[in-house]
């Protein structure tokens, strides 16, 4: 008996122990032309395209994806990428492809290799980073990049998946995200030859909001750890990120797995992806795996004391920064500074760490003595290990937690900031794109306070700390606290920034000289605190 027979027969059971006599007969006669299917051999709920197929053969799962298909790729980084999966669209060479995927692998791996070969029409992203071929493509005008913030996209991919055709977010507005502008393709000249779309602006509650569409694709190409045979998935570590949300957003989901278990194996409340979502599966041949910065204990402790001036300045900062912490606070630290900070969290309190990839309760980087492990690491791409009483959980999860105002503090760089906490950190428009990633996300979360340590000029002594941000905002009205090597300021959304604490031998004078703004000196003006 096919499964899915046994529930039907039985609600079919007890519903006719409640009825009449006549009304049995009718239901029984509808009954006999709703058995039609089961008696031909379909199953009743579920009819033979929607059961999961296991393939044998990557390239065959994927054979029928057609040029200027719209594909959802999964992963993180290197992280839960389907390698075989891309690979085989090497082999069947299909163009101009739309590709929605937080970031595009790096050069030779992943989705780069697609970039590469020129496969890829569009990418739909929030991160370029280090991929040196993807910033190109896009900078020459020969690839279309809609870069979006990385929890606008998470969402826009489950709202897709769940029938939902557009929200509200305040992720973005005042930014490019909300105006429209932004170059999606430049011409051969720099000029902008496609330009983003203005987003519809509502107030709820007197907070500004913008509207964003959902995503579906054609094609979704996932990377899971394990599938049982009736279909049903689960993912490994941080490997699950976008992959959760875009199994149920295609028309078809292409998963990859390492393992194919009996059903069974792992119990119906551990699934992470039930089998109705899940069309196609492979078991993949053999997993690279590559690690794209591969941390562990040891290389921080065979690091030579700081000795260069900029790294003195640069510790100075983090030993500010790691004054912010508080017992029992949740924090979300930036890649650098940030992060470093929190080698200095006072052994008497306990910070939980989030990692907008899928973590809470992080610690960085992973323990040598522990193995290194490909599916475990942070939103810095590192490698890394969790406490006793961690989580993993998937992007949209994860900026559910950040949108929703869950998280306490983000710690983030800047490029620069305006006396009103205007933050910008993402592109030099036509120069240099690293994309915004999840910082648009996380400073637009009302309840999380949003602290920028930063040098505090740029090279050439350029003012950072400005009246207003002439680089492209990561969000508006949005800082808290700013920390530099040598001042610490205070940021009144309204009135401006005071200045609370100065470097030992500096005058508020010194800093006025260094500073594109003007700001107000705290009556309680003290030396810089450092732990
Ligand atoms: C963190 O935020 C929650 C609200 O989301 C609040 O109840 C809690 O007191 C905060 N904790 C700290 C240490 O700031």
């Amino acid at each position: 008996m096919l499964p899915g027979r046994v529930p039907i027969q039985a609600v079919q059971d007890r519903l006719l122990a409640t009825l009449t006599l006549a009304e049995k007969v009718v239901c029984l006669t509808v009954g006999l032309f709703l058995c039609v299917p089961q008696m031909c051999g379909c199953s009743f709920s579920t009819s033979s395209q929607r059961k999961s197929q296991f393939y044998t053969d990557p390239t065959e799962a994927v054979k029928d994806i057609p040029s200027g298909a719209t594909i959802l790729v999964g992963g993180f980084g290197l992280c839960g990428i389907p390698e075989n999966l891309i690979n085989s669209l090497l082999k069947t060479g299909v163009k101009s492809l739309t590709a929605v995927s937080n970031n595009a692998g790096v050069d030779n791996f992943g989705l780069g290799l697609l970039l590469q070969t020129k496969q890829i029409k569009r990418m739909i992203s929030s991160y370029v980073g280090e991929n040196v071929e993807f910033e190109r493509q896009y900078l020459s005008g020969e690839l279309e990049v809609e870069l979006t913030p990385q929890g606008t996209l998470a969402e826009r991919i489950r709202a897709g998946g769940a029938g939902v055709p557009a929200f509200f977010t305040a992720t973005g507005y005042g930014t490019l995200i909300q105006e429209g502008g932004s170059p999606i393709k430049y011409n051969k000249d720099g000029t902008i030859a496609i330009a983003s779309e203005q987003r519809e602006v509502r107030e709820f509650n007197g907070r500004h909001y913008i509207m964003e569409k959902a995503i579906t694709g054609d094609f979704a190409l996932v990377k899971a750890w394990k599938a049982d045979k009736a279909g049903n998935i689960v993912f490994r570590k941080t490997a699950r990120n976008f992959n959760q949300p875009m199994c149920k957003a295609a028309k078809v989901t292409i998963v990859e797995v390492e393992e194919v278990v009996d059903v069974g194996t792992f119990s119906e409340e551990d699934i992470h992806i039930p089998s109705i979502y899940i069309h196609r599966i492979i078991k993949g041949d053999c997993y690279e795996k590559r690690i794209e910065r591969r941390t562990v204990q040891k290389d921080l402790a065979e690091k030579p004391k700081p000795k260069k001036d900029s790294d003195i300045l640069r510790e100075r900062i983090i030993r500010r920064a790691a004054l912010e912490f508080e017992d029992g606070m949740y924090a979300n630290l930036g890649i650098g500074i940030p992060m470093l900070a929190s080698n200095f969290i006072q052994p008497d309190i306990t910070v939980h760490l989030q990692s907008e990839n899928g973590i809470l309760g992080l610690v960085k980087p992973s323990f040598e003595s522990i193995y290194v492990d490909i599916s475990c690491v942070c939103a810095g791409k590192e490698t890394v290990t969790v406490l006793p009483g961690a989580s993993y959980f998937s992007s949209d999860e994860s900026f559910a937690m950040i949108r929703g105002g869950h998280i306490n503090l983000t710690m983030l760089g800047a490029m620069q900031v305006s006396k009103t906490g205007d933050l910008a950190n993402w592109m030099i428009p036509g120069k240099m794109v690293k994309g915004m990633g999840g910082a648009m996300d996380l400073v637009a979360s009302a309840g999380t306070k949003v602290v920028v340590t930063m040098e505090h000029s740029a090279k050439g002594g350029k003012f950072k700390i400005l009246d207003t941000c002439n680089l492209p905002l990561t969000g508006k009205q949005c800082v808290d606290r700013i920390i530099t090597e040598k001042a610490v300021f205070d940021v009144d959304k309204t009135k401006g920034l005071t200045l609370i604490e100065v470097w030992e031998g500096l005058t508020p004078e010194d800093i006025k000289t260094c500073t594109g703004a003007h700001f107000e000196v705290s009556p309680t003006l003290r030396p810089m605190q450092q732990v």
